[in-house]
């Protein structure tokens, strides 16, 4: 089954929208397989964020990821990558659609609230960078007959 990472960003941690931002992603069916709180550092955000080096917008990424805590969370199921990302909406929220995360909760591009892996190879490598294997949990759901035919 396919699995996912999920940041809830620092302006997610300092709104208050944690709870709000899990409830969306159980409630489609998502199976939650590891979470915890941190603090990301510079080392973990340049390696998270390696495609935008160089970017104009680059060094004020970093220094976004890096100002507060995050909820970082593996979330599996079903083509989950595509999943999230369906769910989290356009990067920048202005252009999200509503009933998404950012189309619904966020206004800004730098401030958006949420992570979600671009691809089934990045989530691979970004569960890696955020969590040891000992912190992921496999476990019968009994929902799950409910939920995939
Ligand atoms: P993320 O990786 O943070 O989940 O967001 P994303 O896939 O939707 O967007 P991505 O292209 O990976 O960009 C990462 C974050 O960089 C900021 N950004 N700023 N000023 C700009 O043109 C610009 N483009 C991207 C956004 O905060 C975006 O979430
Ligand atoms: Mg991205």
């Amino acid at each position: 089954m396919q699995r996912t990472l999920v940041l809830v960003k620092p302006d997610g941690v300092q709104r208050g929208l944690v709870g709000a931002i899990i409830a969306r992603l159980e409630g489609r069916g998502l199976k939650l397989i590891g979470l915890k709180m941190m603090r990301i550092t510079k080392d973990v955000a340049s390696r998270h964020y390696v495609e935008h080096q160089g970017k104009p917008f680059y060094d004020g990424l970093i220094a976004f990821i890096t100002s507060g805590p995050v909820v970082a969370m593996i979330w599996e199921g079903r083509e989950a990558v595509s999943v999230v990302r369906s769910l989290v909406g356009a990067t920048d929220p202005l252009k999200a659609a509503p009933g998404t995360i950012r189309g619904d909760l966020a206004l800004d591009l730098g401030m958006n609230l949420i992570h979600g892996s671009d691809s089934p190879s990045r989530a691979q490598a970004e569960i890696t960078l955020f969590f040891e294997s000992n912190e992921l949990h496999e476990y019968e759901r009994t929902a799950d007959r409910w939920i995939r035919e």
